[in-house]
């Protein structure tokens, strides 16, 4: 039988991942950086646990350094080894091609390519001080890293039989750190130059700017991070095409975000943040979206940035306190997420290796609290058990008003009130609390006077459409889940159960049917 490929396609006009010709949603984790290098451990810690926290994807880095240990010769076992774990664990794979750049450095470049610093020349700041990443213009880095690539691509193409491969990322979280743009010879020469013909006249918003001349009078104040957005876009997009060339599963590249202190060298200069995303798209079309990594505390804000039709929302890291629990659900259900995954996700199994050292926190630019443990295992299992068994309603629903979804944005956030054809709801979301979800919820509108309601944190009260003044009253109401696209009761309630709808901090599901009178 032909092999189904994963492909990104739209469904009622909105980008959805198709993983064996089905809608997919990832309910992923992704392993802390060293995690491949020991398979067994991997096995152990890892594929033996993502049933027990209901993940059907994990996301794990190939490594250039062990791929091609010698120039030319690679070296596949550990693409192998991850393929038979993930289709003998019935689970998918995201591979994240950890290749010249990593966290604004080229530390998994294979040892040939480090020892070679006149060929692989790194970028440099202003006066000469040489950075620990080899330069974006570097070309013939560019290509070997292409090449290896490519050969990755082919080798999944010959040997993932089973499609378990859903998406690849293309390098992690690439930029300059400490310089908003490279002053190496080479990169000086292009920044002299004019801008090239795609920057000139690409679309910001809907407007087309017209730009030209050099980086400088095209740019202004932005010259040095546009230009360093243009290098590593262009590189990404000959890596990513030479990839897909052989193999044409969905691709994309992560991004350290743009925060505090907020100018381009505090956070890597020339990664696809949010006002260089128009760059990027231009500049990269083989990468289907731009994914942020996000440990911020205003992860919705985040959210809205990076969610949209031109750009569907992924998160392949994300922060994994309680409250990651309730994001992962408006992800999903709000912002059509194809996937969601805590960072260093063994540790919601794992005794040990609970927190990142400080000193790695503060290099990292990591919110400390963003790696607190305590509740999140509990929740975030629970609301990818409950995601899972709400996709066919969700399927059926998104896009449309008959799904609306609520979540605390802020700490001032009280509620809000959501309007259906029979009744509206008023929702209120309880305060924060440490260890526990944030108020987070989706109502699905079954019939006019039947709702699901799922979710947690919150309280809700019904009101009759404005103008019709009359009372709403339960006809049944019960407690339960949503299986195989049927619900199941589990606890019918009425008199004192009756009086308030208190979906509490363990997320769940209530079916709700209402008359007025
Ligand atoms: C963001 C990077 O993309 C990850 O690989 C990892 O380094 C985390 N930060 C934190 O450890």
């Amino acid at each position: 039988m032909d092999r189904i490929l994963p492909v990104i396609r739209e469904d009622k006009k909105i980008p959805t991942l198709y993983v064996d010709g089905q809608p997919f949603l990832a309910f992923a984790g992704e392993v802390h950086n060293s995690a491949a290098y020991d398979t067994e451990k991997l096995e152990a810690q890892i594929w033996k646990n993502m049933d027990s926290s209901h993940l059907n994807t994990l996301i794990v880095p190939i490594y250039w350094e062990t791929l091609e240990p010698e120039e030319g010769t690679f070296d596949f076992t550990l693409a192998d080894t991850l393929l038979e774990q993930a289709q003998r664990y019935g689970k998918k794979l995201i591979l994240l091609w950890f290749g010249l750049w990593k966290n604004a450095e080229s530390s998994y470049i294979p040892g040939w390519m480090k020892r070679d610093d006149e060929t692989y020349f790194h970028a440099e700041k202003y006066g000469g001080e040489k950075l620990n990443t080899i330069s974006p213009a570097c070309g013939r880095a560019v290509e070997k890293d292409a090449a290896a690539f490519a050969r990755l691509m082919a080798h999944l193409r010959e040997e993932d039989h089973a499609s378990s491969v859903i998406m690849v990322q293309v390098e992690n979280e690439v930029g300059l750190l400490g310089t908003d743009r490279d002053y190496c010879a080479q990169a000086q020469a292009l920044f002299s130059r004019k801008i090239p013909e795609l920057m000139r006249c690409t679309a910001k918003g809907d407007t087309c700017e017209g730009r030209e001349g050099s980086w400088t009078e095209a740019f202004g104040e932005d010259a040095a991070e546009a230009f360093s957005a243009w290098q590593f876009a262009s590189a990404l997009e000959k890596i990513a095409s030479a990839g897909r060339k052989e193999y044409a599963i969905p691709c994309y590249t992560n991004v350290w975000l743009k925060q505090f202190p907020w100018y381009p060298g505090s956070y890597p200069s020339g990664g696809p943040v949010h006002d260089m995303l128009w760059l990027w798209k231009a500049a990269a079309p083989s990468l289907f979206t731009i994914a942020p990594d996000i440990y911020v505390s205003y992860v919705p804000r985040v959210m809205e940035e990076y969610g949209s039709p031109e750009n569907p929302l992924l998160i392949p890291e994300v922060r994994k306190d309680a409250v990651t629990a309730s994001y992962a659900l408006y992800a999903f259900l709000h912002h059509h997420a194809i996937g969601y995954a805590p960072f260093g996700i063994e540790d919601l199994w794992t005794e040990d290796n609970k927190a990142l050292p400080a000193e790695v926190m503060e290099a990292l630019k990591l919110d400390p609290l963003s790696f607190h443990l305590a509740g999140t295992k509990e929740a975030l299992s629970e609301v990818y058990r409950l995601v899972e068994e709400l996709k066919p309603l969700y399927l059926k629903y998104r896009g449309t008003n008959r799904l609306q979804c609520y979540l605390k944005k802020t700490e001032g956030d009280q509620g809000c009130y959501l309007k259906f054809s029979f009744c509206d709801l008023e929702i209120e979301y309880f305060p924060a609390i440490e260890g526990k979800p944030a108020a987070a919820g989706a109502v699905f509108e079954l019939e006019e006077n039947k709702l699901l309601i799922a979710g947690m944190m919150s309280s809700i009260k019904f009101h009759s459409k404005a103008g019709k003044h009359r009372k709403i009253e339960f006809l049944k109401k019960e407690l339960g889940t949503f299986q195989n696209g049927k619900w199941l009761c589990e606890q019918r309630q009425n008199g004192d159960e009756k009086i308030v709808t208190i979906l509490s901090d363990k997320p769940c599901c209530y079916c709700i049917e209402l008359f007025d009178y």
